[in-house]
């Protein structure tokens, strides 16, 4: 059989990290990834990675304030001083591994400012960061020698004596079955995004791994906490990245207004998140927007500063929205974008399975709290991704594998995606109950939210359910079925919608990128906590974990 020291599920930057940290630190690790490692949806992050530099006069305390201040005082603090901390060390090391980030006047790395941050800290390339960071990843993937299972989907998790202890995973060039034994493994396998219609997110952002670890009795947090980015594109929802507004493009209504001077007098469209969305919507329910959208106006950034660092956005507009920012603004709203609860862990990936970690989105150290900062993503996934590979390694040099009938393991296996072939044709097809639940959760559970809505969610989800359960695969094939990892794929995300909108019903209160319009206050007194979920015998079972605070106390928030 098939066996490693540490098994990284997901190849974005996270996996890849966790993965040549686990091998530098001695172990036999393998990476296995549903995708090839450069197609992972970390490509899709443009705007940069945030770090303060002491030498640029800046420090890490000041990052974690802002970080603290933009998770609306939900993230743990000593969580986010471990990021924050770690931040330089982490970007110098991606500059020295190939990283060609942007320079500026004097030839030093250059920075660009970002949203609910006082100082300019975002280090990029261009527009395309996370793509530049994937590809020198993936180089350093290949010159440590980790195994590399590419195009590999992993179905199911394997426990014993308590422990979970190996995966199967299905070959999807050959369709073949096969179980994986591993001592330790690391869940890097993103967010969610597509469990909303329209997101962002790559089409492959379902949330696989939140879904086996929960299902295996792993702890999610914050799952209710769902950030909508500001600036997606009228139609498509594609994203066009912060660093627009971060060289300094303006956000306007209908009638040319700077509407962001109502809610954010200080910082304008360089408020956090949360609170330039819901700017937006307010005026796009109040009238003031263009069919549905406001406008991104980046005419005055001059045709040379647009060409020179925004060039994919720019192309995206002209090709999806048939605008040219050089010379128009660009029709955009909030759409979804990404999770910041997920599987919990402490500092160094540990969930409350042991040997099981998890890093990156999927993950819920909790650094972002209810409103994740644009660029601390690509931070947080390199940070935490080096420190689980890690602690993995170490960890399972002192553990012996645990045996198994890895045949027993993939013949039920075998089964299970049997009975799903066999499914009688009259059913709804899988990209129609997909469509129905992204629908349902970008009506009820997108800026703004209420008990009625959450509940019919909640409803609708049960029924889809049923459908699903239903929903035939027209491929019945081995070799490249996508249609069978389709339907594996719903199944994930089903399980993944039901906590967003049992944990968002749960929390009475408006904080960070949860606004109830039926409790629309931040209520420290009852809800300062986090909400977790655990599987149960009829659905996610709720409970309460504190918050942890180092030195900053609660506040009202104000940009
Ligand atoms: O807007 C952006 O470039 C997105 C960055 C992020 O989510 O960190």
């Amino acid at each position: 059989m098939l066996e490693h020291d540490v098994l990284v599920i997901g190849a974005g930057l996270a996996g890849m990290r966790a993965a040549i940290a686990a091998k530098a630190g001695g172990a036999n690790t393998a990476i296995i990834s549903k995708v090839h490692p450069v197609r992972s949806h970390s490509n899709a992050a443009q705007g940069g990675i945030n770090a303060a530099l002491t030498d640029r006069g800046d420090n890490w305390e000041d990052h974690a304030y802002d970080t603290v201040k933009g998770s609306d005082f939900l993230g743990d603090q000593d969580a986010i001083e471990v990021m924050c901390r770690q931040a330089g060390r982490s970007l110098i090391d991606m500059e020295h591994m190939g990283v060609t980030f942007n320079r500026d006047d004097e030839g030093h790395l250059g920075t660009r400012a970002f949203g609910g941050q006082r100082r300019a800290r975002t280090f990029f390339v261009g527009d395309f960061t996370g793509q530049a960071l994937l590809h020198v990843m993936f180089e350093q993937l290949i010159k440590s020698g980790v195994r590399r299972y590419e195009e590999w989907f992993v179905t199911s998790l394997i426990q014993e004596q308590g422990r979970v202890c190996g995966v199967v995973a299905l070959e999807i060039r050959t369709g073949q079955l096969q179980a994986i034994r591993a001592k330790t493994l690391i869940f890097c396998t993103g967010g969610l995004g597509r469990v909303f219609e329209p997101s962002t997110n790559a089409l492959i952002v379902t949330g696989d791994g939140m879904a086996l670890a929960y299902n295996a009795g792993a702890r999610l947090m914050d799952m209710e906490m769902v950030q909508y980015h500001p600036t997606t594109l009228a139609g498509s929802g594609v994203l066009i990245s912060e660093a627009a507004r971060g060289e300094g493009a303006h956000l306007l209504d209908k009638n040319g207004e700077r509407f962001m001077k109502k809610y954010a007098p200080n910082m304008m469209e360089l408020a956090s998140r949360d609170v330039v969305s819901r700017a937006e919507q307010t005026e796009i329910n109040a009238g003031n927007g263009i069919n549905g959208c406001v406008l991104l106006d980046c005419r005055h950034l001059g045709e040379k500063l647009i060409k020179e660092k925004l060039s994919q956005i720019r192309e995206i507009g002209i090709d999806l929205a048939g605008a040219d920012m050089i010379r128009e603004p660009i029709p955009i709203r909030p759409g979804m974008h990404y999770i910041m609860g997920g599987i919990k862990t402490d500092v160094d990936g540990l969930t409350n399975l042991p040997g099981v970690y998890a890093a990156g989105e999927c993950a819920c150290v909790s650094v972002h709290g209810g409103n994740r900062l644009g660029a601390n993503s690509l931070l947080d996934t390199i940070v935490f991704g080096e420190r689980s590979g890690n602690h993995a390694a170490a960890v399972s040099k002192q553990m012996e594998f645990i045996e198994f009938d890895g045949d027993a393991a993939v013949k039920r296996e075998e089964q299970r995606i049997q009975g799903i072939l066999n499914r009688p044709q009259n059913g709804d097809r899988v990209a129609k109950v997909r469509l129905a639940m992204g629908q349902s959760m970008n009506r009820n559970l997108a800026v703004f939210r209420k008990q009625e809505g959450i509940e019919e969610t909640i409803q609708e989800l049960q029924e889809l359910k049923t459908r699903y359960a239903q929903a035939p695969v027209d491929d019945k094939g081995r070799v490249f079925n996508t249609d069978l990892v389709f339907a594996l794929e719903l199944g994930f995300m089903l399980d993944c919608a039901e906590t967003i909108a049992v944990s968002a019903l749960e929390r009475k209160d408006s904080r960070g990128a949860q606004f109830r319009t039926d409790y629309p206050k931040r209520d420290d007194e009852n809800w300062l906590k986090h909400i977790s979920v655990r599987k149960g015998e009829v659905g996610p079972e709720v409970s309460y974990m504190p918050v942890t605070f180092t030195k900053w106390k609660p506040e009202e928030r104000k940009y």
